[in-house]
């Protein structure tokens, strides 16, 4: 009974990407990971430019435009559990990440957790096409870049 137990744990534990953090191996494995989690990042820097630009009326409201970047961003967010689950403390790396993500990992999580939430709270105000509502769900999401960058990122 023990064994089967202990079998059913270990191979969920394989298959299953998970948020636990896993330290990385080599300078090599730790150098490719930091280039991977900033790439997320740039890739949502991308698709939030326009959405803020819109938020402050700097360009003219878009609904298509919003609604797909929002699903971009839920989708980016969805990744950042498993792009930061490599612990890369041991090893020097350019990174403005804190090392505190490897310490709280469940907190690191749930503030992924509220980006994808108000990305996907932004697409649903997006397919509405609520236009007195659209610059609030853009700043909620703002926000949530905010208050992880507030605790685990370093400038
Ligand atoms: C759950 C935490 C978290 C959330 C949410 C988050 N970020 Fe970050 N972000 C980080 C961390 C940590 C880094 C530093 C990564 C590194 O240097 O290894 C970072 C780095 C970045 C970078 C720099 C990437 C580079 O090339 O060095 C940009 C741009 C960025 N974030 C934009 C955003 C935007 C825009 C949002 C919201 C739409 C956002 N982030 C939400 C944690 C987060």
């Amino acid at each position: 009974m023990k064994k089967v137990l202990i079998s059913l744990v270990l191979a969920a534990s394989l298959t299953v990407p998970s948020a636990f953090a896993k330290e990385a191996n080599s300078q090599k494995q730790a150098d490719t990971a930091v280039q991977f989690r900033q790439a997320v990042l740039q890739l949502v820097r991308s698709n939030m430019g326009p959405l803020g630009a819109m938020a402050k009326g700097q360009i003219e409201y878009d609904a298509e435009v919003m609604n797909k970047n929002a699903l971009r961003i839920e989708q980016l967010a969805t990744m950042m559990d498993d792009y930061f689950a490599l612990d890369t403390r041991k090893f020097e790396v350019k990174t403005e990440a804190s090392d505190k993500i490897w310490e709280e990992m469940e907190d690191f999580s749930s503030k992924s957790h509220d980006m994808i939430n108000a990305a996907a709270n932004l697409q649903k105000v997006a397919a509405a096409k609520d236009v007195d509502n659209y610059r609030k769900a853009i700043g909620d999401l703002g926000a949530t870049c905010k208050a992880c960058h507030d605790k685990f990122k370093i400038d």
